[in-house]
């Protein structure tokens, strides 16, 4: 097939170039180019915050077009102007109005579209993603959307899922500080196991919306499966919010943060999607222990600042916190 993948440059798009590369397809990719594309992929620059942006891709039809983008904006441009009888929509798991409430499936209620060609702040990502999927679904044709939960695997910027296995592998002391809350779900799908089932869709020209997740779990038994691959004795040492919140710790991602924690009760259920119909439709997840290895190994081969989690310093000064109560 010739597959246009709009993105390619970063964490899943890169993946998933690769993986249609490897079922034998003839992929190239558009972007403006801030990373590398696979070996063996083409890539076109633009910048498509421009209108006319997809002109040296449009000249022709693809078997298939698969997006990355967010900004509603990309997305209606690129099905104004590009022709294909199908379409791959990168959607995610936050156009969910409830999650205050467990198991959201694809019929659920979604927030409401955001009308602007962008987004004001991540504040929008949601509406934002709400106004791509109308796109591609109004475009014609047939079309994939696939809504992803948390992504972890080789070429994760946020290092979120990395930082555990690589705390538990270099503690700084007898114990890991984690997050309060131990028996939040949580559910991770492997970059390459998306990837793969993103180009199936493109192939079979699979018309419907998807939930795309691991199976669900608890955060305690992440952590155990991080504590497993990095082989450590240290053990997990919850944090309590009250210390959490005296000592300036973030959730979910970014500096200073215990990662993948959420505080926010009207999350809470974030990771406990319906993903029975991606599933029937071939998703196949492989295990999150091997998952977790990966993001470990990449996180020990890291030559860039880690821009998540807890540093040294600031694990021991937790701590000595924790420790003084
Ligand atoms: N990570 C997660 O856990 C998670 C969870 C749920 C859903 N998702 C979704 O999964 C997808 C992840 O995609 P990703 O990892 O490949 O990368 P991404 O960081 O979302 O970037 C998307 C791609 O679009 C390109 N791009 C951005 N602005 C552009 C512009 N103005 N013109 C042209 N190209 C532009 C970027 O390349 P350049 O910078 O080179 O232009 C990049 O290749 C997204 O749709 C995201 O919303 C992610």
């Amino acid at each position: 097939m010739q597959i246009l993948l709009l993105g390619g440059t970063r964490f899943l798009g890169r993946a998933t170039a690769a993986a249609a590369r490897d079922r034998g397809h003839d992929v190239v990719c558009l972007a403006r180019g801030n990373g590398p594309v696979p070996d063996g992929v083409r890539l076109v620059v633009a910048d498509r915050d421009v209108d006319d942006a997809l002109a040296a891709v449009a000249d022709r039809s693809w078997d298939a077009v698969v997006d990355m983008a967010t900004q509603p904006g990309h997305v209606r441009r690129a099905v104004r102007d590009l022709r294909t009888p199908h379409r791959v929509q990168v959607s995610t798991a936050n156009v969910y109005a409830r999650y205050d409430l467990p198991e959201q499936a694809e019929g659920s209620a979604t927030v409401p579209a955001l009308e602007a060609d962008a987004m004001a702040g991540m504040e929008d990502y949601g509406a934002a993603k709400v106004a791509c999927e109308e796109a591609v679904r109004a475009a014609g044709g047939t079309a994939t959307v696939v809504r992803a939960g948390l992504i972890g695997g080789p070429g994760d910027g946020s290092g979120r899922l990395g930082y555990y296995p690589w705390r538990f592998a270099h503690p700084t002391g007898t114990d890991v500080l984690v997050p309060p809350d131990l028996s939040m779900p949580m559910a991770v799908i492997d970059v390459d196991d998306l990837a793969t089932w993103l180009v199936e869709a493109a192939e079979r020209g699979l018309d419907g919306t998807f939930n795309a997740t691991g199976p669900t779990i608890q955060l305690g038994d992440l952590l155990d499966l991080a504590r497993r691959v990095a082989d450590s004795d240290a053990v997990a040492r919850p944090v309590p919010e009250d210390v959490v919140a005296a000592e300036g710790v973030n959730p979910w991602m970014g500096p200073t943060s215990l990662p993948l924690w959420v505080d926010d009760p009207a999350m809470r259920w974030f990771a406990t999607l319906d993903t029975s119909a991606a599933r029937r439709e071939g998703l196949r997840t492989r295990p999150l222990e091997e998952t977790l290895s990966r993001a470990l190994a990449e996180e020990e081969a890291r030559t860039t600042p880690r821009g998540c989690g807890l540093t040294d310093e600031e694990e021991i000064r937790v701590r000595e916190a924790l420790d003084r109560r």
